[in-house]
């Protein structure tokens, strides 16, 4: 070969190498499709969203009566009764793992600083001295998937090592077809009304209390901002993710995609300008009724479902985007051109040992994901994070991070 061949090769290989962290680039925004059932999944995502907020007396919602990780990764899971304690919410435990493992800084308390707050213009500098601008979120689980975590044993480490065993005989963490799983970011009212008024959204403290759920936990009162839904619905589950209809930026960069509930089913990312309001989400009549029929409060109306992913991959092989504009973007620090819920809970798998495996988890995986052969997968759920999650007060002192429980496999 001449040597200007050989400079050929060269490019051609250096454009390659070039072009790999820009795949993501190609990567298109997550529409949802038809399911086995012949159900579209916006729709049942739309079915779950109403069941989920449905009121449950006592002035919660369903969701808030079902079990909290807390209550579930312990060494004594229990579902929690009528007289269940004061809600608790936690600081993000994904940051507390990207932290532990040195790619973000540490929050800290309970509630905790935003991962990006540049990516949505969330306020950091505090706007009374004493109340730093932070987040707070929580997880739960309805009873099939509680019932499942638990008589399987898959709460605890010792559980998870034993269930490693188990697999090498062929059995598969399998949660049953009616496991549904909520995760919910939630922001201090005060905070919200300064995120909102930094991006051209004026509302004082009694509006947003009207025009959002809220509730009381740590003697602050929250609105919540962002809900994720999992089903199992599909062997790969449906991943539905909703947003407050003035979320900063709700469908920057992939879109809002719901041809069930949006009178305006595809909404494409504003050109430029970021963080920018997209509108009302105004609901069809077909998603009026459903919301009617299950009584949810007028409140729950302000929210929109950004989209749901059933796929991996789009049919033309493009990797699917599937985000939510505070929960991953803002909350967690990963950009939704380098977020996808399947990819990215489809990493989900632990050891020998029962220690979750973190690899792919830290490298934001994009479109198909294989697990490495000596992990178990553990059916998509990253609770199993919780079991070891560096508690609070030791991420708040990097010098403690090296007795985190947490092992990475590398
Ligand atoms: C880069 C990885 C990543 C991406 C992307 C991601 N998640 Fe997660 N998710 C996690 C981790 C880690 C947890 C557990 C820790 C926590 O609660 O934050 C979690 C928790 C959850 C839970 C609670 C159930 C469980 O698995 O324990 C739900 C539901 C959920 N995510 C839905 C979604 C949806 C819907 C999307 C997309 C819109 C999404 N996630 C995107 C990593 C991710």
């Amino acid at each position: 070969m001449k040597l200007r061949d050989w400079i050929l090769i060269g490019m051609a290989l250096l454009a390659m190498a070039v072009d790999l962290p820009a795949r993501a680039a190609g990567a298109v925004g997550a529409s949802g499709g038809l399911l086995a059932s012949g159900i579209h999944s916006d729709r049942l995502a739309w079915q779950h969203f109403a069941g989920i907020v449905a009121p449950a007396g006592r002035g919660r919602v369903q969701f808030e009566t079902w079990a909290a990780d807390e209550d579930i990764y312990t060494e004594t899971p229990a579902w929690p009764g009528e007289d269940a304690g004061p809600r608790r919410l936690r600081s993000s435990v994904l940051q507390r793992v990207l932290a532990a493992h040195g790619s973000l800084g540490a929050p800290s308390g309970d509630c905790g600083a935003v991962a990006n707050a540049t990516s949505g213009n969330f306020p950091v500098e505090a706007a009374q001295p004493g109340q730093a601008p932070c987040f707070a979120e929580e997880v739960r689980r309805n009873l099939a998937t509680y019932r499942y975590i638990v008589q399987n044993q898959l709460h605890t480490q010792a559980g998870l090592a034993a269930a490693y065993q188990k697999a090498q005989g062929g059995w598969r963490v399998s949660l049953p077809e009616d496991a549904v799983q909520v995760k919910a970011d939630w922001v201090p009212v005060d905070t919200l009304v300064a995120w909102l008024g930094r991006n051209g959204v004026r509302l004082n403290a009694a509006q947003v209390r009207a025009q959002f759920h809220t509730t009381t936990a740590q003697d602050t009162s929250f609105a919540m901002v962002a809900m994720h839904i999992s089903s199992k619905d599909a062997p790969n589950w449906v991943w539905a993710s909703f947003e407050h209809r003035l979320n900063p930026g709700r469908c920057d960069t992939m879109g809002c995609n719901d041809s069930y509930g949006a009178a305006r089913r595809r909404i494409v990312p504003l050109a430029g300008a970021q963080n920018g309001q997209y509108g009302d989400c105004a609901k069809t009549p077909a998603l009026k009724k459903l919301l009617e029929v299950k009584r949810v409060a007028p409140a729950w109306h302000n929210y929109c479902l950004k989209a749901s992913e059933i796929a991996f991959v789009a049919p033309g092989g493009e990797p699917l985007m599937h985000g939510n504009s505070f929960t991953e973007r803002v909350a967690a620090g990963i950009p939704i051109k380098r977020s996808s819920c399947i990819s990215c809970h489809a990493s989900a798998g632990f050891s020998r040992d029962g220690s979750p495996y973190l690899k792919q988890l830290t490298s934001h995986p994009m479109g198909t994901v294989k697990l490495p052969a000596e992990i178990v997968a553990n059916d998509f759920i990253w609770g199993i994070l919780t079991i070891n999650a560096v508690p609070v007060e030791q991420a708040k002192n990097p010098h403690n991070l090296d007795r985190t429980r947490i092992t990475a496999r590398r």
